[in-house]
């Protein structure tokens, strides 16, 4: 028998019944040990499904949106075993989360790995931008250079434009990958502009609503989730601080200082600086305008306090990844900066796995 498994499982199960409160745990592992005996895994029922789900992301210690770990919607999809389906079941997911742009926590969970036969989705978020290699630089993500090629190479053809919605690419044991693209109507997406400054809007920046987090591994009590894509709202520096002014990703830091008139010759007269908040700015002013939900990374960091406080009255502490854990805009702003979190993996939780897109023979 698979101890290691079991071991795994009876951690996991054990941690079940004490937090919920129930009893007779000892009849439940008994099922477990015999269904590992028997067949080398277990089933989890749904409601140590979603139970696992909701306490990988209250041990997910980059994420500083936990305090909400328990309203998570839980869609239980291990019975499909089709492409198609689980597609299907995506663009459900898309529709359920997106909710009109009153986005619900949402994680969709299909079949587990079982003897390295596994379901993956290729896309690191469901709804993610292209992005090209042209002579005269990337046009588009630059992060998603190496997908879309993939995706070219699977035989997608994309516009050739600066936000182009990748199809989704499923792939199910060691079948050939499958192409779908979401229909546009399904991805909610939001045109950027400015409180006070009327260029803005002729940049024709847009971001979408939703990150769907969708390559990341779901463990609980050593069963492997390879697929679980899963969905929060945005933190405004998420888009404004990052994925439009990294320099290896969109890089607008100096198309916007220079709109503003800043000097961008002199890194003392701070062009950087004022750009990057006038782009979050522009970022939450536009997401609340169009009542998609958002939330600033000071609400955020507050909200955190809340869950280090309601973690402690558990008797828990809270781990964290302090690098992760700090917004990139005005950290010391925030008593994150002033704290200090163990960085240790609990279980049940997410996990990063390898590319699946690199085992791919087109590669
Ligand atoms: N940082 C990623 C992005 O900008 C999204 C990660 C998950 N974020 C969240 N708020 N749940 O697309």
């Amino acid at each position: 028998m698979n101890t290691e498994l079991y071991q795994e499982a009876e951690s996991f199960i054990r941690q079940f019944y004490q937090e919920k409160g129930l009893s007779d745990v000892e009849s439940r592992l008994n099922d477990v040990r015999a269904a590992i005996e028997d067949s080398g895994t277990y089933h989890h029922t749904y409601e140590e499904l979603v139970y696992g789900a909701k306490v990988a992301w209250r041990n997910s210690n980059r994420c500083i949106g936990r305090l909400f770990w328990e309203n998570l919607n839980v869609f239980d999809y291990r019975q499909l075993d089709e492409e198609e389906a689980i597609f299907q079941a995506l663009l459900k997911h898309i529709d359920f989360a997106t909710n009109g742009g009153r986005i619900r926590s949402t994680i969709s969970i299909f079949r587990p790995k079982l003897n390295e036969k596994e379901v993956r989705i290729w896309n690191h978020q469901l709804v993610r931008y292209a992005g090209y290699e042209t002579d005269d630089g990337v046009i588009g993500d630059p992060a998603s250079v190496e997908f879309t090629k993939m995706c070219e190479a699977l035989g997608w053809q994309g516009a050739g434009g600066s936000f182009d919605v990748l199809p989704l690419v499923i792939q199910i044991d060691d079948r050939a990958p499958k192409l779908f693209e979401i229909p546009s109507e399904k991805v909610l997406e939001v045109p950027l502009r400015h409180p006070e400054f009327d260029w803005f809007r002729d940049l024709e920046l847009k971001w979408y609503a939703v990150p769907f987090i969708s390559d990341m591994r779901l463990e609980i009590g050593g069963i492997e989730y390879t697929a679980a894509p899963f969905n929060g709202w945005y933190m405004g520096t998420e888009i404004g601080a990052r994925n439009l002014a990294d320099d290896f990703r969109y890089d607008l830091l100096p198309t916007v200082a220079k709109a503003m008139g800043l000097d961008t010759k002199r890194s003392a007269s701070l062009w950087k600086d004022r750009a990057l908040l006038e782009l979050n700015q522009a970022v939450l002013h536009s997401y609340r305008e169009d009542q998609v939900s958002i939330v600033d990374h000071h609400t955020a960091a507050e909200q955190f306090r809340l869950f280090e406080k309601k973690e402690n009255n558990q008797n828990r502490q809270a781990t964290g990844d302090w690098t992760w854990l700090i917004p990139p805009v005005s950290p010391a702003a925030t008593h994150v900066f002033h704290s200090s979190y163990e960085d240790r993996m609990d279980s049940p939780n997410y996990f990063y796995q390898n590319e699946a897109y690199k085992k791919c023979p087109f590669h």
